[in-house]
């Protein structure tokens, strides 16, 4: 609703219960449900202003994880929301069209309200009349019809259905061996256009997916923070958790086919079992109708951007092991990194275990300049705000801070395995 030239949402943290599968219900969280939220959709070039009312009896938080906005609109661990409050953020939409998220951020509890179900797609969608808008219409763009939301969790239940939420000690954090897209056990999704657009996310809290069909590639047009330059052919796309890709494919009629998880290749991990990454998953059964609507070929170039290496001025490195970063676990009364306003930087993050981590920035999206010292793969040539770390590798990721100085209120970086990030791995910067 447009209220004084501002575009507002109203949404609500609340508990319910959800049936992942018919007929078996278990207590959920939701934002105005029982169980994900609604997809809030905005154009590039607008204000909006989003209410969050905590219907729930502990205190939470809505992170826009991925968005350009002030600190403190951003909805981190110094924006909690008790319960029965309600918190207005209100900002410009300020960056390339893409496939936001939003989601709790209340520190040390990250994980367990996540899993539990508070996640929901933020749109933002081209400025009328941009260059994007041609290209965006020319991919397919009906929500729900052509254009699907796939939010991907997984989940373990007891054996008398309900959502298990602690099961102790795994090195990543809560490994669920039921895979569920927008809340749903062995979703179907069924088509009726020739091509079909999937914007895929990661919700979940420590599982890394490797994303494809088998015996033939998907397009990839998009990842975090807007379309890639021009259409990737990939057999799979990896998606560490926060990571969205937007990916096109294309169907025959009466065909079927489903969206695979792969064995993920996490790198060099010492206990590959243990985190994932000998699992493998059936996520979407795909099944087009005898007759299929003709859908426009996907344009060669989707758009360009790119930072310069050799304006950045800064360079800063961050070294992740155990719960720590650079030697120090999250304090929120301590600014690690003190950033000016409009600087370039280049920060390094390493991954100093051996067990996957990610790192995560809050405010920008970067590019990805290298990873382990190669100019990175296609997939990662993207506008980016989240990526994987494999064990012992290092990753460089360039990021320009426009706008918003303010030194009262900080920004985060952390890992998004969120119970790594709950337990400390996590750090604060400012910018001045
Ligand atoms: Cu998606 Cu700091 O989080
Ligand atoms: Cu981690």
């Amino acid at each position: 609703e447009m209220i004084d030239g501002i575009r507002t949402f109203w949404i609500t943290a609340q508990p319910g219960r959800h049936e992942f599968r018919p007929g078996q219900s278990t207590s959920t969280w939701g934002f105005d449900g029982s169980y994900g939220g609604p997809t809030v959709r905005a154009a590039v070039g607008e204000r909006v202003a989003v209410e969050v009312t905590n219907d729930l009896d502990e205190a939470t938080s809505a992170h826009w994880h991925g968005m350009h906005l002030p600190p403190d609109m951003d909805g981190g661990p110094h924006q909690m929301i008790e319960p029965g409050d309600t918190w207005r953020a209100e900002w410009l939409i300020d960056q390339a069209p893409c496939t936001l998220w939003y989601h709790p951020h209340p520190h040390g509890a990250t994980e367990r309200h996540v899993y539990r179900g508070l996640t929901g797609l933020f749109y933002l969608d081209p400025a009328p009349g941009s260059a994007e808008e041609a290209v965006h219409e020319q991919l397919p763009h009906t929500y729900g019809v052509d254009d699907i939301p796939v939010v991907i969790g997984d989940k373990s239940f007891s054996d008398g259905g309900e959502l298990v939420i602690d099961d102790g000690g795994n090195e990543v954090g809560l490994l669920g061996d039921v895979v569920t897209v927008n809340g749903v056990v062995g979703p179907l999704l069924p088509v009726r256009t020739e091509r079909v657009r999937l914007r895929l996310l990661n919700a979940s809290t420590a599982r890394t997916y490797s994303l494809g069909l088998p015996g033939r590639t998907v397009t990839l047009v998009a990842t975090d923070g807007g379309l890639v330059r021009e259409p990737v052919a990939l057999e799979q796309v990896r998606l560490s958790p926060g990571e969205r890709a937007e990916v096109v494919v294309q169907l025959e009629p009466g065909e079927e086919v489903m969206l695979h998880s792969f064995e993920p290749d996490l790198g060099n991990v010492v206990v590959p079992f243990a985190v994932g990454a000998n699992d493998a998953f059936d996520v979407l059964r795909i099944v087009a109708g005898s007759e299929l609507a003709p859908s426009e070929d996907v344009p060669g170039e989707l758009t360009s951007f790119g930072l310069d290496a050799a304006s950045a001025t800064v360079r800063r490195e961050f070294r992740l092991s155990d719960r720590e970063i650079n030697g120090a676990e999250m304090d929120m009364a301590r600014i690690d990194e003190t950033v000016e306003v409009g600087t370039t930087e280049i920060w390094t993050v390493i991954n100093d275990d051996l067990s996957p981590h990610n790192f995560h920035v809050h405010d920008v999206q970067f590019e990805v300049l290298s990873v382990g010292g190669s100019p990175p793969p296609p997939e990662l040539r993207g506008h980016k705000d989240t990526v994987y770390l494999e064990p012992g590798r290092a990753v460089e990721l360039i990021m320009r801070f426009e706008d918003y100085a303010d030194p009262q209120w900080p920004y985060m970086y952390h890992c998004h395995l969120l119970r790594h990030e709950d337990e400390g791995l996590m750090g604060q910067f400012v910018v001045v």
